[in-house]
């Protein structure tokens, strides 16, 4: 399959945006809860944003210049104007209420009666806490970074995490949850995602020097059935086995193309072990 080359240089700013949102995806979203200088709250959602240290806990979002004129969002003015802010995960219960939160409602207007959303007093800073968000955080504006000046242009603020809050039911055996938090997040064009459920899957940290892709017998690389993250399971075993002591059992396929089906089937359970039993099976043939 080839690939589209394409530089920013030829494209608009809004079909830089458009590429970069499909692209980088999916985005977490923060529901960004400010207030203005004369008291007037204002909660928008923005995708581009994330954490980026924990120590001091740090997240950073970004209200950028709008794409088709350069003007500022009021989130933004607010933000720099009382250096406070709260963000709001965005479960799958609150999509639509965030969603008329983001529409352009004039200067002064609060979007909480309009979303429908419930603003709660937060403890360390002025914007409202949003009841309905199973994870938020209070934060303080460290830093504004400006990344150009036209339409479109970056403006990321940067904020110290003051004080956690998180819905009780969303500790599960002590870690957060994802079928609890049951968190959505934002693609390219109108799509989301929804990361609870089927769409979420545990994999298991690297052993902590993995024997590496280039370890694994030639056979099994040149495998027509293995997949790149069979493969990738594989390599990152702890250690290369003898595959010399395979005993075989019954029923174990014969040939080699069976073999490897079943070593696919054996690492889609999650069976290392019997991947590479039936691995030494296969280099045997
Ligand atoms: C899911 C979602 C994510 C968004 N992410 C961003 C973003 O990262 N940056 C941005 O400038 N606008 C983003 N927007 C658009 C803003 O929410 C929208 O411009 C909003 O009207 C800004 O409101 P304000 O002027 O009250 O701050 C997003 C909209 C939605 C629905």
């Amino acid at each position: 399959m080839s690939h589209r080359t394409i530089l920013p240089g030829d494209l608009s700013p809004i079909e830089t945006n458009a590429l970069l949102c499909g692209g980088v995806a999916p985005r977490p979203i923060a529901l960004a809860s400010t207030i203005s200088a004369k008291g007037v709250r204002n909660l928008s959602p923005f995708s581009f944003f994330n954490a980026f240290g924990s120590n001091p806990p740090t997240v950073a979002f970004a209200p950028n210049r709008r794409g088709r004129d350069g003007t500022v969002k009021h989130t933004y003015l607010n933000a720099v104007a009382t250096g406070e802010f709260v963000i709001a995960a965005v479960s799958h219960a609150m999509l639509h209420p965030m969603n008329v939160a983001s529409a352009e409602w004039p200067d002064g207007v609060d979007e909480f009666p309009k979303c429908g959303l419930t603003p709660v007093p937060a403890r360390f800073v002025e914007p409202a806490l949003v009841g309905e968000s199973p994870f938020q955080m209070e934060c303080r504006l460290k830093q504004v970074v400006e990344l150009g000046a036209g339409p479109g242009s970056g403006l990321m603020l940067i904020g110290e995490v003051l004080a956690f809050h998180v819905r009780e039911d969303c500790f599960v055996d002590g870690i957060l949850h994802p079928d609890a938090l049951d968190l959505v997040g934002r693609n390219g064009g109108a799509f989301y995602t929804r990361a609870s459920g089927a769409a979420v899957f545990e994999v298991p940290k690297p052993a902590s020097r993995p024997i590496g892709y280039d370890a694994l017998p030639a056979p099994l690389k040149a495998s027509r059935v293995l997949t790149g993250n069979d493969l990738g399971q594989l390599a990152n075993s702890p250690v290369l086995p003898d595959l010399s002591a395979a005993r075989r059992k019954p029923g174990d396929p014969i040939a080699p193309a069976g073999l490897d089906h079943a070593i696919h089937q054996a690492l889609a359970t999650g069976d290392l072990a019997e991947a590479w039993r039936l691995a030494g099976l296969r280099l045997q043939v």
